[in-house]
């Protein structure tokens, strides 16, 4: 048997020891929380054999928006490559274990049940986690021991202010912005005072919603 030593900063020390359900992490960009918890993931798997666990996102179109790259970089860099096999949309972890990558808002109350049985569900970028995948995914995740992980920017507010000020500072007439399938997102800016519009040249999605705010 091989033991893993990964050095943690010490901010998330209390997520690793702590017995709990509920495991959470929110901070600014690039604060190191997704490496946390793909770490975290592999180490929690290599460890325990035969655990299922499923990494989610609110929208999840391929998986390279999920957190399967992330999780095979990990893999590789702890030198456990010879542990886990990765496939095309699964990562088989040790003792029958495995890794899957889903989307919740291809989900519905049925189809959900196929996460019954797995231990962890990690939701990274859970800021776009809705109220209703939420309300799915808690009495889904109820094997024993079993945890809900959850990662998420917590700073849009904040960093709205921060933007309008600069903005100001610059002399700018108003700030666009745009959000797409993000409820929470789009209740920010509302609160935050801007309101929808249609730009004549729309840059994103079909779906996309286009935000404006007057600066004065
Ligand atoms: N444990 C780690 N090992 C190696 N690199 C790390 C680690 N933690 C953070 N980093 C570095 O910091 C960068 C940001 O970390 P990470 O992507 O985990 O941040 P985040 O908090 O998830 O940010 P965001 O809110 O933008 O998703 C990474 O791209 C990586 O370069
Ligand atoms: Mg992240």
């Amino acid at each position: 048997m091989s033991i893993l030593r990964i050095p943690t900063a010490r901010i998330f020390e209390p997520l690793l020891l702590a017995p709990a359900r509920y495991k959470a992490a929110y901070g600014g960009r690039g604060s190191g929380k997704s490496h946390f918890f793909g770490e975290f993931l592999v180490e929690t798997c290599q460890a325990e054999r035969a655990t299922l666990a499923v990494c989610i996102r609110e929208a999840q179109r391929t998986l390279a928006q999920s957190s399967k790259r992330l999780i095979e970089s990990k893999i590789a860099a702890l030198g456990l490559g010879h542990q886990f096999k990765i496939f095309n949309d699964k990562i088989e972890a040790p003792g029958d274990g495995i890794i899957i990558f889903r989307g919740m808002q291809d989900h519905t109350s049925e189809s959900i049940k196929s996460l019954e049985g797995f231990r962890i569900a990690w939701v990274d970028e859970a800021q776009n986690l809705s109220a209703r995948s939420l309300s799915l995914l808690r009495p889904t995740i109820r094997a024993e021991g079993s945890q809900l992980w959850a990662s998420w920017n917590a700073l849009q507010l904040r960093l709205m202010r921060a933007l309008e000020s600069r903005a100001r500072h610059n002399g700018w007439c108003c700030i666009v912005s745009d959000t797409t399938d993000n409820l929470a997102s789009a209740n920010n800016f509302i609160r935050g005072g801007y309101r929808l519009y249609q730009p004549h040249f729309p840059w994103a999605w079909p779906n996309t919603l286009y935000w404006r705010k007057s600066i004065k």
